[in-house]
């Protein structure tokens, strides 16, 4: 989960990072008031989960709380790469001698944790890596070992900073891997980490991205969840316990197990190919033990979706055999029905496994018109593919 620059801010405090306080809101006349209660010069700031607000016109100087209200009516309803901007942050101006930048990212190429710092920050530092790559130095961190004093020293003497403020950016750092850590993010980035004429070093900015796997640990996480910013369909999803990840397709996908779930993504995307590039809607995997309940959540989801245009359901029986899953097809057909959501976008169904031969029989049983039975997970692609470029 990406969080706002606010939030991020508030991660950085908690662990002693030194940053701006200030107020978050979402009108101009609001601002006017943040911007008094603060006094002097303040920057308003549109809260996007996305980068390069600067650049879009979405972080502004204003003199006064006068300009403060203005500059908010310029930045609210501004749309910063496809992100609509609800609400602003009004904080204090600094002054600024230098810029630079600072982060702690995941590498996956590496299997570990990488830190990265320049003492040329504030622009984009995508193309600072391109362009002038030695100017951005990259240091392995181990994942046992941390930013302990002297890997700290090691990443700010990497990146060459001067002995002004080589003190307190080692002292930030360090900070900075306690919220990596603690707060189990898998991207902590700073840009810009400022100097000010006094020498004074603070972050102005703040990107976190938390891991959503280590959730069950920081129930103090729940309040950082910004519901309109999710996909509704993917909220809903979360509420059942459903493993389900939207995507921008039209061939809903259930399977059981995420390998099978990943390869049928795949099969479909490649069999859409033919059919005026079919993609499919989602990922979702309903797990082993896929009853009849689970079954009716995943595909009342699914129908819901309306870029759904037909329905491709994908299981390989195993200690859950397909018997039982055709029945949760059918129970689930049921249970939509009498809830008065009757489904009307066909079904592609393609058992096999255990008992796979009695779960085809109990669905031919069953007669519902639009099922179809398909015997190879290949065939099943090109012919749910095929269904929804018809019902496009
Ligand atoms: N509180 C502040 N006081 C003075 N200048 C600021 C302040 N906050 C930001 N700035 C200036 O605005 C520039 C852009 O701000 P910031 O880094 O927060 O946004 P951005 O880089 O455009 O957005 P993103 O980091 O999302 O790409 C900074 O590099 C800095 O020069
Ligand atoms: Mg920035």
């Amino acid at each position: 989960m990406d969080l706002y620059e606010f939030q991020a801010k508030e991660l950085f405090a908690k662990h002693g990072v030194p940053t701006q306080a200030g107020e978050v809101v979402r009108t101009p006349s609001h601002a006017h008031e943040a911007a008094e209660r603060i006094g002097g010069m303040v920057v308003v700031k549109a809260q996007v989960k996305t980068g390069g607000r600067g650049k879009a016109g979405g972080v502004k100087l204003a003199k006064d709380a006068n300009e403060a209200r203005d500059r908010a009516h310029d930045i609210l309803g501004l749309d910063i790469k496809g992100h609509i901007v609800h609400q602003v942050l009004v904080t204090p101006a600094a002054d600024i001698a230098e810029e630079y930048y600072v982060s702690f990212l995941l590498d996956r190429a590496n299997r570990s944790w990488l830190a990265m710092a320049s003492k040329e920050g504030g622009m984009e530092i995508e193309q600072l890596a391109v362009e002038r790559p030695e100017a951005l130095a990259k240091v392995p961190v181990d994942a046992i070992v941390g930013v302990d004093q002297a890997k700290a020293e090691e990443i700010a003497d990497a990146a060459g900073f001067d002995v002004s403020v080589r003190y307190q950016v080692v002292e930030i750092l360090k900070k900075l891997w306690d919220v990596f850590v603690k707060e189990d993010a898998t991207l902590v980035e700073v840009n810009p980490l400022v100097k000010t004429p006094t020498g004074e070093v603070l972050a102005l900015d703040g990107k976190v991205s938390l891991d959503g796997n280590a959730e069950f640990r920081h129930p103090d996480h729940d309040v950082l969840v910004d519901q309109s910013a999710e996909d509704p369909l993917e909220l809903r999803a979360k509420e059942k316990d459903l493993n389900y990840v939207k995507l921008s397709g039209s061939v809903g996908i259930i399977g059981n197990g995420a390998g099978l779930v990943m390869s049928t993504l795949d099969v479909v995307a490649y069999a859409g190919e033919e059919f005026g590039g079919q993609k499919p809607a989602n990922f979702l995997d309903i797990g082993g033990g896929a009853s009849a309940q689970v079954m009716a959540d995943g595909l009342e989801i699914i129908l819901s979706d309306p870029d759904v245009r037909s329905v491709f359901v994908n299981v390989f029986g195993g200690i859950t055999a397909c018997d039982a899953v055709a029945n949760g097809i059918v129970q689930a057909l049921a249970l939509l029905e009498e809830k008065g959501e009757a489904v009307t976008k066909p079904l592609v169904v393609r058992l096999d496994g255990n008992n796979a031969e009695l779960g085809r029989q109990i669905l031919r049983d069953a007669g519902n018109p639009l099922v179809e039975l398909v015997d190879t997970m290949d065939d099943a692609a090109r012919r749910v593919a095929q269904l929804a470029a018809q019902g496009a």
